[in-house]
């Protein structure tokens, strides 16, 4: 059960209140709100603790690194990654697949090798991968969405090869709210000798995640959108595969030896850790998983899922709506487009009520041509949102309906 007064937990919320124009935030896929706790654990960070880590010998540099090291520790735990060494801290889950595209496919792919993708990916999961073939020669395939906005894994058998070097897919659609069987992917992936790699972007923050399960050999996520600050994700990676790989980026902390012309690396996680990290963000990591584990992320997923479907039922009685989201399987993210009314059109009358939601191509544009749309308008839910914010959503966009209805701007006419 998720408590009734969360909201209060988040001072933002109050913020908005106090000045009289109370904050409906439906725009957690984006980035998330931050709870009190992480944002205390920054300024108590600044305030007591900070110096540098892993090189300082005296008491507060060494206060610092243990600190961050077990926010290390905490990350690993959090999606039950064997040990903390696995886990590589980045900027966020972009940074994170960047550094698996780089670092392992510039190094392991040759020309003909294929990558299969998704049809549902976002261009973190996308982009770095058309670089890597431009550069390698690998090919890039994917599995087919199907009508109900899931992922058709017959497709993903036929297009397997003894050529597949990686399949790569993301957990949770930023788009649609579908949640992949990333364990059946990853089955499928290792059958054929490829490794599996998950964008976990959108699903670390709302279900519970275990990487061990999923046998996958790498998964992505970013803290600032599971209540952690900006500036900081992660990668958990295979150790052995670690272990083979290049860095992928060069300076600071992540060698062993330097010679004038050569050098050679410090053993992982620290070969993907070059230049001061981000420490204060890894320790308020470490303060939302915390907190995020207080609560419960069954009780959270369960949360999100049944307000999902609630929404998605409520939303459904707005005119001229159409509602992209498995019948199925998802979780809060409500993508939807309304007859006659651009998305952004119905972005701005939501913010003249107070309400944040996301309208665009939201980094999918490969999934937005597939879907027949430009954009859509998208309301994601988290563990601060509740129904009344859905009623307060459905009326907002029967107002937007009106208002652009074809009758009136016939009589405005
Ligand atoms: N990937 C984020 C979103 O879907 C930014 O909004």
């Amino acid at each position: 059960m998720i408590r009734n007064n969360i909201k209060s937990d988040f001072p933002i919320f109050s913020y908005w209140e106090s000045r009289g124009k109370p904050l409906i935030y439906l725009d957690s896929a984006a980035t998330t709100q931050k709870p009190l706790r992480v944002i205390s654990t920054l300024e108590e960070y600044y305030s007591q603790f900070n110096a540098n880590v892993h090189r300082g010998t005296y008491e507060l540099s060494q206060i610092a690194t243990d600190i961050y090291e077990e926010a290390r520790s905490k990350a690993a735990h959090f999606i039950n990654a064997p040990q903390p060494e696995s886990i590589i801290f980045t900027r966020n889950a972009t940074e994170s697949l960047n550094l698996i595209a780089y670092a392992w496919g510039l190094n392991s792919l040759k020309e003909g090798d294929e990558v299969i993708l998704s049809e549902m990916e976002h261009h973190s999961n996308l982009v770095p991968w058309h670089i890597i073939a431009r550069h390698t020669g690998a090919v890039l395939k994917f599995i087919r969405m199907n009508g109900d906005y899931l992922l058709d894994l017959e497709s993903l058998k036929k297009n397997l090869t003894r050529k597949t070097k990686a399949v790569s897919v993301v957990h949770v659609s930023n788009v649609l709210g579908t949640i992949n069987p990333v364990k059946e992917i990853t089955a499928l992936a290792h059958e054929a000798g490829a490794i599996s790699i998950v964008d976990g972007a959108q699903s670390a923050p709302h279900i519970p995640v275990d990487v061990q399960d999923i046998g996958c050999d790498f998964y992505a996520f970013s803290g600032h959108k599971m209540c952690g600050p900006t500036g900081i994700g992660a990668l958990y990676g295979r150790y052995d595969i670690l272990e083979k790989m290049e860095p992928f980026l060069g300076g600071g902390e992540m060698i062993n030896e330097v010679f004038p012309t050569t050098s050679n690396y410090a053993k992982p996680p620290y070969t993907f850790a070059a230049g001061t990290p981000n420490i204060s963000g890894a320790i308020g990591l470490k303060a939302a998983i915390d907190y995020l584990e207080e609560i419960g992320l069954k009780d959270i997923e369960e949360y999100e899922m049944s307000l999902g479907d609630y929404a998605a039922h409520r939303l459904a009685e707005v005119e001229g709506i159409h509602i992209f989201r498995p019948h199925t399987t998802g979780t809060g993210v409500i993508s939807f487009t309304i007859d006659n009314v651009h998305p952004h059109d119905i972005s701005t009358i939501l913010d003249s009520e107070g309400i944040a939601i996301r309208a665009g191509h939201h980094c999918a544009q490969p999934l937005m041509r597939k879907l027949q749309v430009q954009s859509t308008a998208r309301a994601s839910f988290y563990l601060y949102n509740d129904k009344s914010d859905v009623e307060a959503l459905a009326s907002a966009l029967e107002k937007s309906v009106s208002i652009f209805s074809p009758r009136r701007i016939n009589v405005v006419k």
